[in-house]
């Protein structure tokens, strides 16, 4: 099969990991789609920048609207909501399937996206917008679309979990801990995004979008974040054998005879005995309660470069072995060249 021409928007913290990982396995991707993937074009806002041996200088662009000409996949790791909105509608429009990461662009032009992708009959995929490594987009779109979703519960914003856990457990101030979430490539370019709730609200959003298969936008969203929360108050929460962490819900609830459906990130106060309570650094843990399945729950790097890129590739592989096989892949098995280890050896 030809070589896929994607072309990746934005070579940050997220996107230096995924092409990393394409300069680093290009043959053990090509060989899991069926084709191999070929870069055409990398956008930046600065040429200048010293961004190590994998992003190929070559094809660096300040133009993005350039780099997605002619692609047969866009990966958005961006951010923001324009230019990403106009340069993915503007992909779409011209044939290509769409992996992006932007929770804050499918918050709010969500529909847009989707019908779009409809509309010209491409993939839309974003794993990694809630999350970071953690599947959770796609067994709720797809491995419970069977069931009833009744609520999603769960830490979902890494930044702001590290903090409360630094403040909780090391006394390190709130500047302190941000400080170092950032250096960690765990915040938002405007961490604002993060300590306000705002991007624990736009995950929130997509989720509830998904598990209740309606729209809910960032607007019916009730959004605290944790700039109150003060030093004093963890230590209190301590003392009484609790902590404090930065919950997201998203619940069907019924109203005066009327299913509605309820969406609120803020702080809460967890006994410690809470399995949410041990969810340290910037792991995200998610449970989902569904009539049939019960009780779900998810765990994981919910934030950094690698751990998004993960969720970036995986999304990835599947829009391009959709693009070559129509489906989840090669139909023939292909094994990897690999010993296997006797049974009576282990
Ligand atoms: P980042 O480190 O700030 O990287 C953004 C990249 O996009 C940079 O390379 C920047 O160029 C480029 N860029 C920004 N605006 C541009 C424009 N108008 N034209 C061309 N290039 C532009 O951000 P990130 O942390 O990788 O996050 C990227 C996306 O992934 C965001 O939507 C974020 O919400 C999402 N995400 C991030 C994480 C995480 O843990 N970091 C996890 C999940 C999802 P320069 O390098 O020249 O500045
Ligand atoms: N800033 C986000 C977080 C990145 O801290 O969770 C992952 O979506």
């Amino acid at each position: 099969h030809a070589p896929l021409r994607v072309a990746v928007l934005g070579a940050g913290t997220v996107g230096a990991d995924v092409l990393r990982v394409i300069g680093t396995s290009g043959d053990e991707l090509a060989h899991r789609i069926g084709a191999p993937l070929e870069v055409t074009g990398i956008a930046v806002t600065d040429l200048g920048k010293d961004r190590g041996e994998h992003v190929d200088r070559a094809l660096l662009t300040d133009d993005p609207a350039s780099a997605i000409a002619g692609a047969d996949i866009v990966v958005e790791v961006m951010g923001g909501i324009e230019p990403a909105r106009t340069l993915l509608l503007e992909a779409m429009s011209h044939g290509a399937s769409v992996v992006t990461a932007n929770k804050a662009l499918l918050a709010q032009d969500g529909v847009a996206l989707y019908e779009a992708a409809d509309a010209n009959g491409v993939d839309l995929h974003f794993e990694a917008a809630v999350a970071g490594a953690i599947p959770l987009v796609r067994p709720i779109r797809e491995s419970l679309a069977g069931d009833r979703i009744e609520k999603v519960l769960g830490i979902v914003n890494g930044t702001t979990n590290y903090v409360l856990d630094a403040m909780a457990r090391t006394g390190a101030s709130f500047d302190d801990a941000l400080a170092s979430a950032q250096e960690l490539g765990y915040a938002e370019a405007d961490p604002t995004a993060d300590v306000e709730g705002h991007d624990a609200a736009a995950k929130a959003s997509i989720l509830a979008s998904l598990a209740f298969h309606t729209r809910v936008g960032m607007q019916d969203v009730h959004c605290e974040g944790i700039t109150s929360v003060t030093a004093a108050d963890i230590a209190a929460a301590s003392r009484m054998g609790r902590t404090i962490k930065l919950l997201s819900i998203v619940e069907r609830v019924e109203e005066e005879g009327e299913e509605r459906v309820s969406a609120r990130v803020y702080p809460a106060m967890l006994p410690d005995s809470h399995p949410l309570a041990s969810v340290s650094e910037a792991y995200n843990a998610v449970f989902v309660e569904a009539e049939a399945a019960g009780s779900l729950m998810f765990y994981g790097q919910g934030a950094g470069g690698a751990p998004t890129a993960s969720a970036v590739l995986g999304d990835l592989v599947t829009v391009a072995r959709q693009r070559v096989h129509g489906g989840v892949g090669p139909r023939e098995s292909r094994y990897a060249d690999l010993g296997i280890i006797p049974v009576d050896a282990l």
